[in-house]
């Protein structure tokens, strides 16, 4: 892409990405609302950790690829902050002392931190539930067999398949020296799978046939992957302020990560490797999908 093309493709995705904050802050905030009763510290955690922080990449690539199929904008962000309930439920629950024990996130205080433990695990708990909730409802799609086709393959990204997982990979493979498959592996599960799933929901909604979803695949395989990296880096040589969140804690965890074996500058090639190969999955399309290319490249380029 000429520079100027790449300047004012930055700009549209820096655009974009300010407004998917904003509504889906805003669709946190009407979903909740403390009810006076013995739940209000509940809602107050689900709040702070929900409302107004991070980078929501997820729901934007949901939005991103939304846009490709023509899909409703509501609905997308629906999909998306479904998407994003899972997320910040899977920070709060990385962050207990239990896993990783980190007092920073997003520049505040960490759930159980500001909260105490039984209100973070149960924060965590009831965004994990409301993902569902959301999905379920007829508002996110007309056709009952699409919300169950997306209830079924967020449960999969999720769960022990998924996520959760790959969180029991990376906790079992502290002090431990992992291969490049095996690293992969584990990544793939614990940050790769949610993403993945960011862009296979729009594909399920747009009822695309599973041959037509293989290039939309491909690539948010590759942004997964180095998307971990990414952060992987931030944690081995990023600034705290920058970050929002603890640095240089991986090292001290025995983290088996692409750094730990490959060192930070092959892995940042490794990482430029796999959004060039993301961007060429977009191949058949044109403009439409400059986003999306855009997305992938600032994905790695990134402080926090
Ligand atoms: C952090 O995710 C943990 C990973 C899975 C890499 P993000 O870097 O997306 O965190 P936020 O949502 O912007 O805070
Ligand atoms: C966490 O990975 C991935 C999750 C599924 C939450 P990290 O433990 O590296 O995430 P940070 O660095 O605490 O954000
Ligand atoms: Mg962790
Ligand atoms: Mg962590
Ligand atoms: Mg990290």
């Amino acid at each position: 892409m000429p520079v100027e093309t790449v300047d004012r493709s930055r700009l549209e995705l820096d655009a974009e990405a300010d407004r998917v904050r904003g509504e889906i802050d805003d669709l946190f905030a009407r979903l909740l609302v403390s009810r006076g009763d013995g739940r209000d510290v509940l809602f107050e955690a689900m709040r702070h950790a929900a409302i107004g922080g991070g980078k929501r990449l997820r729901p934007l690539l949901t939005v991103a690829t939304a846009k490709l199929f023509g899909i409703d904008r509501e609905r997308a962000l629906r999909a998306g902050a479904a998407i994003e309930a899972i997320h910040v439920y899977s920070l709060i629950h990385d962050d207990l002392p239990c896993m990783d024990d980190d007092d920073l996130r997003r520049g505040k205080p960490t759930v159980h931190k500001a909260f105490g433990e039984a209100a973070a695990v149960l924060a965590g708990d009831s965004l994990h539930a409301l993902a569902f909730e959301i999905l379920a409802e007829p508002d996110t799609h007309e056709d009952p067999f699409v919300r169950a086709d997306l209830i079924l393959e967020l449960a999969k990204a999720a769960g022990p398949w998924g996520m959760a997982g790959g969180q029991m990979m990376d906790l079992a493979a502290e002090g431990q020296t992992l291969d490049l498959p095996a690293i992969t592996r584990l990544q793939q599960l614990k940050t790769g799978a949610l993403i993945e799933y960011s862009v296979e929901a729009p594909c399920i909604m747009a009822r695309l046939p599973a041959d037509a979803r293989t290039p939309y695949r491909g690539y948010a395989r590759n942004i997964g992957l180095a998307f971990q990296i990414a952060d992987d880096l931030i944690d081995h040589g990023g600034d705290e302020g920058a970050a929002g969140k603890r640095t240089g804690k991986d090292a001290e965890a025995g983290k088996a990560t692409f750094v730990s074996v490959l060192g930070p500058e092959r892995a940042e090639q490794q990482a430029r490797l796999l959004v060039s190969q993301a961007i060429e999955h977009l191949d058949a399309h044109g403009a439409e999908a400059d986003l999306l290319r855009t997305l992938a490249r600032f994905s790695i380029e990134r402080k926090h």
